[in-house]
């Protein structure tokens, strides 16, 4: 097959039930003439956002995961690699977050063995393979070989009270992300680290706040960030060109409070 007929495909983990991030990027991608392929824990989550990304014309795979670890992420790569080998895998989006919110005293030893495990150890094992792939492929129409994002959050830049966990877990990841970036340019790989400073909204928000809310939310733009938007950031990043590219981005609503 003609290296010009092969489509570009997003490898996205992190999906949940396909209401956040994972799953819009998913949508704002195929609406940009990707595949997708995507991971997360829930077979049936999975199985019903591959359904609806076909129903609105695109193509999708899926792999569930019962776990985000080292071994389970690699066979995950290694799926998709095979399912998508008339393609190109070109772009790949960690967005896996193990968070655990209370006093630093309360933590134990599972709660940072679950975020070492998830956002570490597993964000590291997906960048590897991720980065094997994108090697082989010569650089695309933005002189890119691929374009590998980290969603993150202010708590990898700033710490707080009950944020030891989570924080530490940031922390990792944006370092993680920004030697990437590093070691990698010189064969046109292009890695960011994108924090989002807000609330997204999504349908975890209105199971805890209510229909009501949620309504309010979703008509004021300027107080919370819906994930299309974030999405639409990423289809921005992938297509950047070599003389601007943005290793960190901060992405808020327009009207928020800017705590930190
Ligand atoms: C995807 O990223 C967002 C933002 O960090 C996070 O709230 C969400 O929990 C992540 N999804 C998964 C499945 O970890
Ligand atoms: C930390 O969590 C405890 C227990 O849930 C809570 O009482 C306290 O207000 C929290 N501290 C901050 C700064 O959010
Ligand atoms: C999707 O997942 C979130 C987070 O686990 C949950 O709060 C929400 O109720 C789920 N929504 C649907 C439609 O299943």
């Amino acid at each position: 097959m003609a290296a010009s007929t092969r489509r570009p495909v997003i490898i996205i983990a992190g999906v949940g039930n396909g209401t956040g991030t994972g799953g819009w990027t998913a949508r704002e991608f195929i609406k940009h003439g990707y595949k997708v392929g995507l991971i997360a824990r829930d077979e049936g989550n999975l199985r019903s956002l591959a359904d609806e990304l076909k129903s609105l014309g695109g193509e999708a795979e899926h792999f569930a995961v019962s776990a985000y670890d080292y071994d389970q992420i690699r066979v995950a790569v290694e799926y998709f690699k095979q399912q998508f080998a008339q393609d190109e895998i070109r772009a790949a989006l960690w967005n896996v977050t193990q968070g655990t919110r209370k006093p630093f005293l309360e933590m134990t030893r599972s709660d940072i063995q679950a975020v070492t495990e998830a956002d570490i150890i597993a964000g590291f094992a997906f960048a590897q393979e991720i980065i094997k792939i994108f090697k082989t492929l010569e650089p695309n129409e933005y002189g890119k070989r691929g374009f590998l994002a980290f969603t993150s959050a202010t708590g990898a830049r700033r710490g707080a009270p009950n944020c030891t966990v989570t924080a530490t877990g940031k922390f990792a990841v944006r370092g993680l992300s920004q030697s990437l970036a590093k070691e990698f340019k010189f064969d046109d790989i292009h890695v960011s680290h994108a924090i989002v400073d807000a609330m997204i909204l999504t349908e975890m928000w209105r199971k805890h706040y209510g229909d009501e809310w949620y309504a309010e939310k979703t008509k004021d733009e300027t107080s919370r960030v819906h994930p299309a938007s974030i999405a639409r950031a990423y289809v921005y990043l992938a297509q950047q060109d070599r003389s601007a590219w943005t290793w960190e981005l901060d992405l808020r609503p327009s009207h928020e409070s800017w705590t930190w």
